[in-house]
């Protein structure tokens, strides 16, 4: 039995969908609960040729043999639940806890019209910011007063700590990345809560002394969408012709694309209680590493690279990322 945290170690869409689906496949969780914010995360699950864009329903739906919650901290927008229930058939295996707080439309209008909020900090106008502040000022509702989400309410917490009281293996996903942390990132140019690895147990009602792993993943090439300092940027033109181009998953804007940053990858690891880390995007820093399997096989370059980022980090690289599908990837785990 375990239970394993996994987030994001940059600005966010460092790759955790993926990874967290492969990790799933490997693990065999019972339950794949996510934390984080609500439907401004975007996560990309590559199958085959075949690409989902999730942005309320946990990545890990992939795996077909777990139930997948949404944690008691998320907030939920009945609208986007409801589509992509219907789009993934998952239905029959998804739930909601009972005090999500609720996106209402209004919150949307009150995101998407607000200079401060679309112009300035670059939001991603899913109204979360403005319904994490009702949240907090206590005049939101709860997924529990809204009547489409009845079939699916639940005591996240209850059936997490229970089912790990059976032995079981559990998940849970983060969101967005450390870098837009309402408490430690880039303020004011962050997201409307902490997203560091105590927020996503707390966001889930799970003790920190149950928690037996942390992966934080790492993109070889970080990125950032919105506004806000980004100390490694590259110019356009680099990254352009490097053959680096990305497009947000939630608002299709093109991300803003940075070097590697070992001093922030440092502190993020720090605060995230870091055990194992996560990289992705390795075929970037050499193609010839696209779609390798094997530790064995990658480059020199690749390497190189690796050997750098764990020393920045301080803890173990046991999962690289070759390529978008979910098995081009490199498991180490049981081997460190
Ligand atoms: P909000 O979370 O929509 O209020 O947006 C605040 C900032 O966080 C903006 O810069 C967004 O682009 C960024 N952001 C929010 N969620 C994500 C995410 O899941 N990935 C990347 N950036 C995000
Ligand atoms: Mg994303």
């Amino acid at each position: 039995m375990s239970c394993t945290i996994i987030v994001g170690g940059f600005f966010g869409d460092e790759g955790k969908g993926k990874i967290v689906a492969h990790i799933a496949h490997h693990d065999r969780p019972t339950i794949i609960s996510r934390g984080g914010v609500g439907p401004n995360a975007g996560h990309t699950v590559q199958v085959g040729d075949k690409e989902y864009g999730v942005r309320m329903v946990p990545s890990g739906f992939i795996y077909p043999d777990a139930r997948l919650f949404i944690g008691t901290g998320v907030l939920v927008d009945p609208r986007v639940f409801a589509h992509e229930i219907d789009l993934l058939g998952v239905g029959d295996r998804t739930f909601v806890d009972h005090r999500c707080g609720i996106i209402e439309e209004e919150h949307i209008r009150r995101d998407k019209g607000s200079e401060h909020l679309a112009k300035t900090i670059g939001s991603t106008g899913s109204g979360c910011g403005p319904a994490n502040s009702d949240r907090v000022l206590r005049t939101s509702r709860q997924a529990k007063d809204v009547p489409e989400l009845q079939p699916y309410l639940i005591d996240v917490p209850l059936e997490l700590n229970t089912a790990m009281d059976r032995g079981e293996t559990v998940l849970l996903e983060g969101t967005q990345g450390f870098g837009i942390s309402l408490y430690f990132g880039t303020y004011p140019f962050v997201t409307s809560k902490d997203t560091s690895a105590s927020q996503i147990a707390a966001d889930n009602g799970v003790g920190p002394t149950r928690i037996d792993d942390v992966v934080v993943v790492f993109k070889a090439f970080p990125t950032r969408v919105g506004e806000g300092p980004f100390s490694t940027e590259m110019a356009r033109s680099v990254s352009d012709s490097m053959g680096i181009q990305e497009f947000g998953t939630v608002t299709h804007r093109q991300r803003r694309i940075g070097q590697w940053d070992g001093e922030m990858a440092h502190y993020s690891a720090m605060i995230n209680g870091c055990t194992q880390a996560a990289i992705t995007g390795i075929d970037r820093v050499d193609k010839a590493c696209y779609g390798i399997r094997e530790y064995s096989k990658l480059t020199p370059k690749a390497r190189e690279f690796l050997a750098q980022a764990e020393e920045d980090i301080g803890h173990p690289i046991t999962l690289i990322s070759t390529g978008p599908e979910i098995t081009q990837i490199i498991d180490i785990r049981d081997q460190s």
